[in-house]
């Protein structure tokens, strides 16, 4: 059975880092994983007093999250936190209260930045949330790519030793999510 990872990549820059690792991601996943991806950048920003006539994207979104057997996050920190677009894509998920679409997912935090701690604190501020959802995110190996602009050959692929590095996190993280879907 091929299992469904919804992918949430975390900047909505047409040359972002965050993409590209992610198309990455997708191309050194095993053959068990089919990575879709979920776009977020046309949710309206929650709001409570929305939801009798709920949103159209938030209900497509909604559906995308619980129709996944598993998420992926490929982030850029921004201000030591997560883009608010993911935050609000989280939140829309969440709700309404008893329909929390991420319950008992398992998940998978990719962060990265140009400086050289790798957007440890974006991703840590990530796993934070995704904890108060009920999301149950890899713990190991963790994945912070700094200097990430040195990690691509130019505008070409990632470099070897990363590609390496990632397709063993792939592989833990398949075992991870079978921990959850039974296969
Ligand atoms: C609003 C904003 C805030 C940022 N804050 C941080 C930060 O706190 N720490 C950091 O290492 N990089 C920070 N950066 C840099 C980005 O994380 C970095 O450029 C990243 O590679 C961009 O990802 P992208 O190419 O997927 O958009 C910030 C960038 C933006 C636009």
């Amino acid at each position: 059975m091929t299992l469904k990872v919804g992918l949430i990549i975390g900047s909505l820059r047409k040359a972002s880092y965050s993409r590209r690792l992610a198309l990455a991601l997708g191309e050194l996943a095993p053959a068990g994983l089919a990575m879709k991806e979920l776009a977020y950048g046309d949710l309206p920003l929650y709001n409570g007093d929305l939801e009798p006539e709920t949103p159209q994207p938030w209900l497509r979104f909604r559906a995308e999250v619980l129709a996944s057997d598993a998420l992926l996050f490929v982030i850029p920190e921004y201000n030591r936190s997560i883009p608010g677009g993911v935050k609000n894509a989280i939140d829309v998920a969440s709700k309404p209260t008893g329909r929390n679409c991420w319950a008992g997912k398992p998940a998978l935090v990719v962060s990265q930045s140009t400086g050289p701690l790798g957007g440890l604190a974006g991703s840590y501020a990530l796993k934070q949330a995704l904890a108060a959802v009920n999301c149950a995110t890899m713990p190991h190996p963790e994945v912070y790519l700094g200097r990430i602009a040195t990690l691509f050959d130019g505008d070409g692929p990632l470099v070897p030793d990363t590609r390496d590095f990632l397709r063993g996190v792939l592989a833990s993280y398949e075992t991870w999510i079978t921990r959850f879907v039974p296969r």
